[in-house]
């Protein structure tokens, strides 16, 4: 009996210190509002939009790339124009960073692309060993060919 209180206690321990994915998003959604739709112009859509990135080319590499490192300069996303400032949020921890990915892959009607599975902490950290700038993410995410 102590020792399946033990584990509960271990259990419930280490989920408290992981974030769950829709909490780290409470950092995000002054942006990107609650809704995931952003505001026109402003701050692009997540809502429809990152299942686009993760179908391209690169874009599990390039969307891990933005929460690592930011992103600067002008965007287009479905037609509009953005050219704002995402904050880089490699202070994060790994499993953090997976868990914000994974969420906002998973909302308001996203879904990953066929065969994609779930970020994990060691693939973030495999993205921590290449160091880019802000205005880096951005001349790779041109790569993509996003509309
Ligand atoms: C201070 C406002 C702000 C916050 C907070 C913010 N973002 Fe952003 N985000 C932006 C802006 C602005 C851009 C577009 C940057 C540009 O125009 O170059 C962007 C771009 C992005 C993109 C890339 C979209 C594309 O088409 O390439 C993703 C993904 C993203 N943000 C996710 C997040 C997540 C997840 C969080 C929270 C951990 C977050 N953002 C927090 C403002 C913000």
């Amino acid at each position: 009996m102590k020792k399946i209180l033990l584990a509960g206690l271990i259990a419930l321990t280490s989920l408290a210190l992981a974030q769950s994915g829709a909490s780290v998003y409470q950092q995000c959604q002054g942006c990107h509002q609650p809704t995931g739709a952003g505001i026109p112009g402003v701050f692009p859509p997540l809502a429809g939009h990152v299942p686009e990135i993760l179908a391209a080319k690169g874009g599990r590499e390039y969307i891990i790339h933005v929460l690592l490192y930011g992103l600067t300069g002008e965007i287009s996303v479905k037609g509009a124009k953005y050219n704002g400032a995402m904050p880089a949020y490699g202070q994060l921890k790994d499993e953090d960073i997976a868990a914000v990915l994974n969420h906002i892959s998973t909302q308001w009607g996203n879904k990953f692309p066929a065969g994609q599975k779930e970020f994990t902490a060691a693939e973030v950290k495999a993205q921590r060993a290449k160091p880019l700038t802000a205005a880096q993410v951005n001349a790779a995410r041109k790569a993509l060919g996003l509309q």
